[in-house]
């Protein structure tokens, strides 16, 4: 059983990312700007440790895949041969009525489910005039290249980091001398004029992707798709502690495929708003490097000495979203407990995603604390991603530290100047151990893998 989201937690996630610096609206002093975000000093700290996380398990314990990263404004032409600039739109709808708002057709069923309006009449899901007929909108941003604003100097910012990886296949093969199957992982920003963006930062018009292409054999793309889609699912579990109960692997209705793609899974999770996409895995045959060869008159196939033939490769795509995960992890984190009559509020984040490891908090201000625990703290510095401390009440702190979601806080007080010890506290359990200074780092060490395998045991509901 999937466990029930609390309707609130959003605008809960909205004003805690906000007040302790995980999110701000983009340009904000001006008012901000529609679905554009800015990540604060945690938010920055969390979606790096996310990246690091995908690149470990994608690129670093892998000897079958090729890191690249390819620009974001590319040949025009890239965008015709892969059916952007053809078919890469959503149908809009203006309201006529008196709000004018522009729409999704394909989201006002549920627009107006959202508030509270019967889902099966078409009118406007704001204030319930009547819709314009549908047209097709292209969500590639344009710009200019070089100073003349003109049709032909029409540039694109990319909508999907995976076209620089097909483009860029022919290079990848002669200058590694790889043969298949082997994959080409890029992770990097794409934009998309998206007509409703929203739920936070679900669906963003400015985003990060971590994506990879796969190229393999044809014959042996079903058997890696089913691969990827159960090592895709699995990441999120045991590498970033995702809860199963909240997660799944949906299969995409034969109606449902993308153009280029055979087979599709999205890896799902079950928001406030319900369940939806973090991650797609497709099978997207040979359509991209079959498109690009015909398009760029180059060969994009593969030579296969042992067997002597050659032949367009296949390909299995898991594409990933970066803020989708983000929002997910503050989501699947959240948590409100009852302590001593007060509600204290955890985000149990798995200890390699947490902004900070380790917490060093002095008791008091006096000289001869910080002094100690600041050279704590740097000593620390070189193994943990830690953070240093000393304002406001112990207590205080603590609660701070629960809120970012710090696994471990270590306590330096005054019996630390004579005894030379310290005291460990575990965020989840509250839990806390003296040990002596100069063990400490291989005590924490200790701690985090025990915070791993807890981690581990929440996310398998165990
Ligand atoms: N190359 C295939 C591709 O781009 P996609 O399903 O359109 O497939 C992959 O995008 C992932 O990128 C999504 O699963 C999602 O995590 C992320 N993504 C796509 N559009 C997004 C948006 N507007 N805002 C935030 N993330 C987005």
């Amino acid at each position: 059983m999937s466990e029930a989201p609390r309707s609130d937690l959003i605008e809960t996630l909205v004003s805690l990312a906000k007040q302790r610096g995980f999110v701000y609206p983009s340009s904000e002093i001006y008012g901000g700007i529609n679905a554009l975000y800015d990540f604060g000093p945690l938010g920055t700290r969390l979606r790096r440790n996310i990246r690091n996380r995908w690149w470990r398990a994608m690129v670093e314990l892998r000897d079958d895949i090729e890191p690249i990263e390819t620009s974001i404004i590319m040949n025009p032409q890239v965008w015709v041969a892969s059916g952007h600039v053809g078919g890469f739109s959503d149908p809009l709808v203006d309201c006529t009525g008196t709000c004018r708002k522009r729409w999704r057709e394909d989201h006002l069923a549920a627009e107006r489910t959202e508030r509270g309006k019967d889902p099966e009449v078409r009118a406007c899901p704001e204030c319930d005039g009547p819709l314009g007929e549908p047209r097709q909108f292209n969500l590639m941003f344009r710009t200019f290249l070089g100073p003349v604003e003109e049709a032909a100097a029409t540039v694109y910012l990319r909508p999907e980091t995976a076209q620089g990886m097909f483009v860029n296949f022919q290079n990848v093969v002669n200058s590694t001398r790889r043969r298949l199957p082997f994959g080409i992982a890029q992770n990097g920003r794409s934009f998309r004029n998206e007509i409703s963006p929203g739920n936070y930062i679900f669906r963003l018009r400015e985003f990060e992707q971590m994506e990879m292409e796969y190229f393999c054999e044809p014959g042996t793309d079903d058997g890696l798709f089913e691969y990827w889609c159960a090592e895709r699912h699995r990441w999120y579990i045991e590498d970033l502690g995702v809860r199963t109960v909240n997660l799944r692997l949906r299969p995409h209705e034969k109606d449902e495929l993308a153009h280029y793609a055979k087979a599709a899974n999205d890896v799902e999770y079950l928001f406030p708003f319900g369940w939806s996409e973090l991650e797609g895995i497709a099978n997207r045959t040979d359509f991209d490097l079959s498109a690009h060869q015909k398009h760029s008159g180059r060969d994009l196939s593969f030579y296969d000495q042992a067997a002597n033939r050659r032949f367009v490769p296949y390909v299995i795509e898991p594409a990933a979203g970066v803020d989708r995960i983000f929002i997910t992890l503050l989501c699947d984190a959240y948590d409100e407990e009852e302590v001593r009559g007060e509600t204290r509020v955890v985000l149990r984040l798995h200890p390699d995603v947490a902004p900070f490891q380790v917490a060093v908090l002095p008791l008091s201000k006096k000289p001869e604390l910080s002094e100690l625990a600041r050279s704590v703290e740097h000593d620390l510095r070189s193994r943990f991603a830690t953070e240093y401390d000393e304002t406001q009440s112990i207590g205080r702190r603590y609660r701070r530290q629960d809120e970012i979601g710090t696994p471990l806080a270590v306590t330096i007080d005054f019996d630390s100047l004579e005894d030379r010890a310290a005291t460990i506290r575990e965020r989840d359990g509250m839990t806390q151990v003296r040990v002596p200074l100069e063990g400490l780092p291989a005590a924490l060490g200790e701690q985090l893998d025990a915070c791993r395998a807890r981690a581990l045991d929440r996310a398998q509901g165990s």
